[in-house]
């Protein structure tokens, strides 16, 4: 049987390992992707988000205290039997969505030692298929799929694909930033090189890599030999910042720009406009709590 050039994909990783320092003392006991945005835990919109795009196994790449993440996506025959005696089908529904959501897997990274060694963590599981990475501070609205769009753009071009956004300047220290050329592909760039949190005197350009790759697995032999970077840590940048300079270790990079709406839930301010935003949307809660909201801003602020 002869091989395909561009094999489907089926695999999505989540690093899941940080500490969530940023929202002490909160995360003290909790994982920071266990959060709630409204009613579910960050974590829950990002497989969802793989599983949209047609990724139906899922790796998370965990750390000491992530216990709760295995959980949420478990069983809980308890709490389902309860609610299943009190005939509260609704509520049922909604705890047994998580656990029917994905194949999901883990293993644990170990000592922190940056991005780029949390996806490595993940060569075992992934072997030599192309795979996504999906970042769980980043959540995309999951009305603006980027994904499929990426996992289309790299079965056409092979490679890698990143998502790109274009940020105020000012921000671009904050990301990974992409030097790019257009393609014919009004929405595709190509990437000619990447650079992890430039100084903005420095950057290439303002596109920004939000948390979505597709990779093609020579990724990890680059990122076995990728030194500490930025930071110290392994940076995943840096490994694809080979891969765009060397097709035959796994490039091409392209880029997808990205221009619907995303939310940084690692960042405090971001991660109360993502639920205020979501709340306001939500079938059940919009129509009171946008009522609410319009009072307070027109009467209180
Ligand atoms: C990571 C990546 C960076 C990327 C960002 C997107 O940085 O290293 O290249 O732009 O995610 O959210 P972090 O935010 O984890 O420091």
């Amino acid at each position: 049987m002869t091989e395909s050039p561009h094999p489907p994909i089926s695999k999505a990783v989540i690093p899941a390992a940080g500490l969530g320092t940023r929202f002490l003392p909160a995360t003290k006991a909790t994982p920071k992707e266990m959060l709630p945005v409204v009613d579910k835990p960050a974590i829950q919109y990002v497989v969802e988000e793989a599983v949209s795009a047609g990724l139906h196994d899922v790796l998370m790449v965990t750390g000491r205290n992530k216990r709760p993440l295995e959980d949420h996506f478990d069983r809980n025959y308890e709490l389902e039997e309860a609610l299943s005696k009190k005939g509260d089908s609704a509520r049922l529904a909604r705890v047994q969505e998580s656990s029917d959501l994905a194949t999901m897997h883990y293993v644990r990274q170990g000592d922190p030692r940056g991005l780029g060694h949390a996806v490595l963590c993940a060569a075992p599981h992934v072997g030599r298929e192309p795979f996504a990475v999906l970042l769980g501070d980043d959540l995309i609205d999951p009305r603006d799929p980027l994904l499929a769009r990426m996992v289309e753009v790299q079965k056409q071009q092979g490679g890698s694909v990143v998502a790109l956004m274009e940020v105020d300047p000012a921000q671009i220290h904050l990301y990974g930033c992409a030097a790019v050329e257009p393609t014919t592909d009004g929405d595709v760039v190509k990437v000619t090189g990447l650079v992890e949190k430039p100084d903005t005197a420095d950057a290439p350009s303002n596109f920004a890599i939000i948390g979505r790759y597709v990779l093609d697995p020579g990724v990890f032999d680059i990122l076995r030999q990728t030194e500490p970077g930025r930071g110290g840590e392994i940076q995943l940048t840096d490994a694809l910042q080979q891969l765009a300079v060397d097709e035959k270790a796994g490039g091409p990079v392209h880029g997808v720009v990205f221009k619907g709406r995303r939310y940084d839930t690692g960042d405090r301010g971001d991660y109360l406009r993502a639920i205020v935003r979501l709340a306001c949307e939500r079938e059940d809660l919009g129509p009171d709590f946008r009522t609410w909201l319009r009072r307070y801003v027109t009467e209180e602020m």
